[in-house]
């Protein structure tokens, strides 16, 4: 069985003290640092743009895995690789020509993620997964940070690791969104490789130890 992981998101971070919640990452057991960019346009809100990440990218010991919700992020793909990104996962929701974005992805040399919104079908990834290294499914509707987990995400979950298994694909399923101690396990248990994690752990009196106490439970 392959390893279970842990990636913090950022947008629930102290931004006044980025560079000491950035720290506690480095030293936590946690493997991915979550970035959420949002544009105000496919998502209410916004979030950061591009020199707050290089200011992240600086700092960062671990995987950057950049969740873009935004507007057509074709325009976008160069000035992330610059920046140092490992993972860019896209909208489904956002890409017309979806293929040609994940090809133009790993031509800069990232791994390519499409992120799913809660009313999309995972069945729309059947023609393209063998050409994708993540899928992050949505279990909250994107652009804000703690919100309640939505229980069909399971369903989605178990529904993905069937299509990924019948292609021979070796894709990642990733969840974000309302994930908590109570629902990790359930979630690494249906099929889930990577769990993003924001109010959760940030909103917690000992971070490093709930990251731990994640750890375990889907260890
Ligand atoms: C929501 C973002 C999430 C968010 C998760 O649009 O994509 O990554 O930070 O936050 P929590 O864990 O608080 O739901
Ligand atoms: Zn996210």
């Amino acid at each position: 069985m392959n390893k279970k992981l842990i990636a913090p998101s950022l947008l629930a971070a102290d931004f006044a003290n980025l560079q000491r919640d950035i720290e506690m990452v480095n030293t936590s057991e946690a493997d991915w640092f979550h970035i959420d960019v949002m544009d105000g346009m496919f998502v209410p809100n916004i979030s950061f743009g591009m020199p707050v990440i290089k200011a992240i990218a600086k700092h960062a010991k671990k995987t950057l895995d950049t969740h873009l919700m935004i507007a057509d992020p074709d325009r976008y793909i160069k000035d992330f690789a610059n920046l140092g990104v490992d993972n860019l996962t896209v909208h489904y929701e956002a890409c017309t020509h979806l293929h040609r974005t994940l090809q133009a992805i790993k031509a800069e040399g990232m791994k390519a993620g499409i992120a799913l919104n809660p009313h999309t079908s995972v069945r729309v990834l059947e023609e393209v997964i063998k050409d994708v290294d993540l899928v992050l499914i949505m279990s909250v509707n994107p652009g804000f940070g703690g919100q309640s987990f939505i229980e069909n995400t399971y369903k989605k979950v178990k529904q993905l690791k069937e299509i990924i298994l019948t292609h021979n694909a070796t894709t990642l399923i990733e969840i974000d969104g309302g994930v908590n101690a109570e629902n990790a396990k359930k979630l690494t248990d249906a099929g889930a490789d990577v769990l993003v994690a924001g109010s959760f752990i940030f909103s917690s009196e000992n971070q490093l130890q709930t990251i731990s106490d994640l750890k375990n439970k889907i260890a």
